[in-house]
């Protein structure tokens, strides 16, 4: 089988494409992004890098005709993204993912959209499940747009499903592991181990109580190749994560426990300090995964204290390296 994938050297995309090679199955990646994740699959033949964007609908035309599922997952992703560039991260989310959807209605290929917890926004009522209420601010705060960015493409992806294309949308629950983004930079780990390794303090904000369940990247990965093989998945929206809630503070508490002896100690930082004003944060995000569990037949098997280590081992094998 082909795959594309559009944002495949990407955090995601990269651990995806090595999954799919695994198989046995030819991988097509689309991204604008460095070659640094996916640098160690370049010289496997079923391997291709196309360094190009989603907004290239010649080349998008022609990349998805040639697959036999197609894998979405370009987008701009990261707090620091779409708080700073609000308009990049509703055109790449809203617009490309359009184009990646037209094309693969117009040849009839199966289509995995990545898609996001934070589409819930800041819904009290946890666990949430695939059908529950998105809340969220007002649009005068750019944090909002990436939650809707993403929710708009599910609109897209049910639409497109209606009219008769087989479409399955994963809400991914804070994933990490090795490759996750650059040191310092990103989501919540590589913003922890960037500090660690340079003897910083590790800033958390606020009082640290606000929750999010840490899913280790092969168990998400497990579940992203299930949606697009499985086909009881079309035409789902399927939370994939943990359940288990983690309180921010005991995740930094976790890391500076693993990473063994460092200069580093918690320094409580307001959110304003951290994003500015145009950012507001969720104070529980946990999912109801019964769906990835008995559709997907996904079991999360990794726990944090062990995907962590594994994480952890990672970057500081690469900072020796580079
Ligand atoms: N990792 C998580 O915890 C998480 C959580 C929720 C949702 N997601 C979703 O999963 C997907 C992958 O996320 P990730 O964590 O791997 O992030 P990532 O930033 O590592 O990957 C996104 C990739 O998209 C590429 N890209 C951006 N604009 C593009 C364009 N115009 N054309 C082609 N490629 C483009 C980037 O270069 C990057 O490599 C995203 O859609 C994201 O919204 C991830």
């Amino acid at each position: 089988m082909k795959v594309l994938i559009t944002g495949g050297a990407g955090f995601l995309g990269s651990h995806l494409s090595e999954a799919f090679l695994a198989r046995g199955d030819e991988v097509l990646v689309l991204d604008t992004g460095s070659i640094a994740k996916v640098r160690h699959l370049l010289n496997e033949p079923r391997f291709r890098y196309v360094h190009d964007s989603i907004f290239n609908v010649e080349l998008i035309d022609s990349l998805v005709a040639r697959a036999d599922l197609v894998y979405h997952l370009a987008a701009v992703v990261g707090v620091e993204h779409y708080v700073g560039d609000p308009y990049e991260t509703l055109n790449v989310n809203v617009n490309g993912t359009q184009n990646v959807l037209k094309a693969a209605y117009k040849y009839g290929r199966r289509v995995v959209f990545s898609s996001t917890s934070e589409v819930y926004g800041r819904n009290p009522k946890v666990p949430w499940k695939e059908d529950d209420d998105r809340v969220l601010g007002a649009t005068t705060i750019d944090r909002w747009c990436y939650s809707t960015s993403k929710a708009v493409g599910e609109h897209f992806c049910f639409a497109y499903h209606k009219l008769g294309l087989p479409v399955t949308v994963l809400r991914y629950f804070n994933v990490y592991g090795p490759r996750l983004d650059k040191v310092d930079v990103g989501r919540l780990f590589t913003i922890f181990i960037g500090q660690l390794l340079r003897g910083a303090d590790l800033t958390v904000v606020g009082d640290g109580s606000q929750t999010r369940c840490f899913t280790y990247v092969s168990d998400a990965i497990e579940a992203t190749v299930e949606a697009g093989i499985n086909p009881a998945a079309e035409g789902f929206a399927i939370n994939i994560g943990t359940d288990i809630e983690v309180p921010v503070i005991e995740f930094a508490r976790l890391m500076l426990e693993l990473y063994g002896p460092a200069k580093s100690k918690i320094r409580f930082v307001s959110q304003e300090e951290v994003y500015g004003k145009s950012y507001e944060d969720i104070p529980r995000r946990v999912p109801d995964n019964t769906r990835m569990r008995t559709l997907l037949g996904v079991v999360p098997k990794v726990s944090l204290r062990e995907g962590l280590q594994r994480s952890i081992e990672w970057f500081l094998e690469d900072a020796r390296q580079s």
